[in-house]
């Protein structure tokens, strides 16, 4: 790779995934952030989204456990009470700054039920004007749908060759890409239907990733575990969960790749925690596995500040509190 950002890619990739550190999702678009505001009965507008994102990461002692965080572009525009950009206050803070971008998964043409995540024109502009702004990583979600005889091949492989391209243009442009193929747990399917599916988008995404010449030491991988889906008759338990993640990454990520950082995906937050201490549990693993969690980390902490300034240091505690639980949950764990 002749990137002349290889050595500080590689450095911010590991600083991403160093030990009791995770990532905090923070990076919903407008329309999402304000459909989990409106849950909870508060107004969404870039005021109070603002607002919330600073009282997120002002918590006291955050960077203990989280060692970066994604931001959506509304927010990298923005700045903290007192006029310094959120990415000159984290920075500040000893968290590294990240965005998401991507413009969202849209219905892939000819294939019913499933879509392809979009955003790769003018990304190298995009990309260079980010990383001008305080970025050092960057975040591409592709989204999978399990059904009757879904994921096609065609969803799949589209999906794997626009993460490819968005994470080779983010490497050329000094933005680390967090590879994000998220296996929807929505529906009955079965585990065994989440592996497969799960292994099948692993092996495309890493066929297209090599194929786009990407720098696996300099990107971390952001996949869902392998679980039944939501309303699966056949639920798992937290060691089967472990065990069926592991045994996929283990079969299909290769040992370079910087670190596995997972999302939660909707699961309940204290279960995504424990299915992260149980795979740390397991065995010894060739790379960190981590925690890259919106939902698990912000649904308590949103419930408790409800808009409300007064709320603020209550919602603080519970973040650090989530924080430091999935920060233990993420340090190897072997007997
Ligand atoms: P969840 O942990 O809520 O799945 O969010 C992670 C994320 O970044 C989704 O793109």
């Amino acid at each position: 790779m002749n990137s002349e950002f290889q050595a500080e890619l590689v450095e911010t990739a590991q600083r991403l995934v160093s030990p009791g550190k995770g990532i905090l999702a923070a990076d919903e678009s407008s329309p999402t952030l304000t459909k989990r505001f409106e849950k909870l009965s508060i107004v969404s507008n870039e005021e109070s989204r603002r607002n919330w994102r600073e009282m997120l990461f002002s918590a006291p002692g955050l960077s203990n456990w989280i060692s970066g965080t994604i931001l959506y572009d509304e927010t990298i525009r923005q700045s903290v009470s007192g006029g310094r950009p959120f990415a000159e206050f984290l920075s500040d803070h000893q968290i590294i700054t990240g965005i998401k971008v991507d413009t969202g998964a849209k219905p892939l043409a000819g294939h019913p039920g499933e879509t392809v995540t979009e955003g790769l024109d003018g990304l190298t502009q995009r990309v260079d004007e980010y990383y001008q702004m305080g970025a050092r990583f960057a975040k591409w979600r592709a989204v999978i749908h399990i059904g009757d005889g879904l994921p096609t091949t065609g969803c799949i492989e589209a999906n794997a060759h626009a993460l490819a391209r968005y994470a080779k243009i983010c490497q050329m442009g000094g933005l680390v890409p967090i590879v994000e193929p998220e296996v929807l747990m929505d529906g009955d399917h079965s585990m065994e239907m989440c592996y497969a599916a799960t292994e099948r988008t692993l092996q495309s995404t890493f066929s297209a990733l090599r194929n786009q010449r990407v720098l696996l030491e300099a990107m971390i991988l952001k996949p869902s575990m392998v679980l039944p889906a939501a309303d699966s008759p056949s639920q798992a338990s937290v060691t089967e969960v472990a065990q069926q993640s592991v045994t996929c990454y283990l079969r299909n990520v290769p040992a370079s790749v910087a670190g596995i950082a997972l999302l939660s995906g909707g699961q309940p937050e204290d279960v995504a925690t424990a299915h992260l201490a149980a795979m740390n549990g397991l065995l010894r693993l060739p790379w960190p596995i981590t925690f890259s969690f919106g939902r698990a980390l912000q649904d308590g902490p949103m419930r408790i500040w409800k808009g409300q300034a007064a709320n603020s240091d209550a919602a603080q505690k519970a973040l650090i509190q989530l924080s430091e639980a999935n920060s233990t949950a993420s340090v190897p764990n072997l007997d």
